[in-house]
């Protein structure tokens, strides 16, 4: 089977067929979301947290994400893969423009996602300009967590109307999708009505075009409790695969995530 393309995506918004996303960090589960029929891989920074150890993710850096990338990259040939730009490695243009052509040329990645709104709008255009396919990242941004903390996102008129503007000046940019991260369930459909471009979720309701989770969350293994918008497909299954199928199962059908998983 070919790699699903942007073009194919974009098809999927438009039929109403949601998009299901994960994470990934290596080639074993690369090849394991492919089986189970993945459409989008993200290599998040969260790999700093979860693979690495660390509180938080701003530690990562672009040696490490290229690393991580192409090793999901050798293991999977059909998702449409996308790659993170770590912390303050786009803090300019220029900068950005380097470091994902790197994460694309090196990596094996078809796309790249960066945090934030109005501050990135000349480096998203840039880098479209420049052939690189751009997810946005708005609401909870991890990479900002001294800024603002680990908390849900747009839950007052005044911050919600703001979110709803860098989300159109995201797509106005150039960029192709955009994560939502903890935003309120209403906020996050409006903003999937009001975009052209698949929006993809995480504790951000069922009404976004397509799901994303992290890959150990979704099967049981980050320690501590687990995330409200988070569940543990795993429990109710025999095998990993199957966890994933389930999860992909239950976001095509709606059935995940549930009214209990949103703000
Ligand atoms: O790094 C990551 O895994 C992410 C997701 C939480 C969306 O950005």
């Amino acid at each position: 089977m070919a790699r699903i393309t942007l073009h194919q995506l974009q098809a999927m918004k438009a039929k109403a067929e949601k998009i299901a996303m994960l994470t990934a960090y290596d080639a074993s589960f690369g090849a394991l979301l492919e089986k189970a029929g993945i459409e989008v891989i993200l290599v998040g920074d969260s790999l700093g947290t979860v693979l690495h150890g660390a509180e938080h993710t701003l530690s990562v850096t672009m040696t490490e994400m290229i690393y991580h990338t192409k090793q999901v990259a050798y293991g999977n040939q059909t998702a449409w893969v996308i790659a993170d730009l770590p912390f303050m490695s786009y803090s300019k243009p220029e900068k950005a423009l380097d470091n994902a052509a790197a994460l694309l040329a090196k990596g094996g990645a078809q796309m790249v996602k960066l945090e934030g709104g109005t501050a990135i709008l000349d480096t998203v255009d840039q880098l479209v300009r420049c052939g690189i396919p751009v997810c946005g990242h708005l609401g909870l941004l991890p990479q900002s967590v001294h800024r603002f903390g680990y908390r849900v996102q747009g839950r007052d008129g005044k911050a919600a109307k703001e979110m709803m503007r860098q989300a159109e000046q995201l797509e106005q940019a150039g960029a192709s999708m955009l994560v939502l991260e903890c935003v309120p369930a209403t906020l996050a459909a409006d903003i999937t009505a009001t975009l052209s471009i698949p929006v993809i979720g995480i504790g951000a309701g069922g009404a976004c075009d397509g799901q994303v989770l992290v890959l150990y969350d979704m099967l049981g293994i980050t320690p501590g409790k687990q995330l409200r918008f988070s569940h543990n497909f795993l429990q109710e299954t025999d095998s990993v695969l199957d966890a994933v199928k389930a999860y992909r199962q239950a976001v095509k059908t709606g059935h995940f995530p549930a009214e209990k998983h949103q703000y």
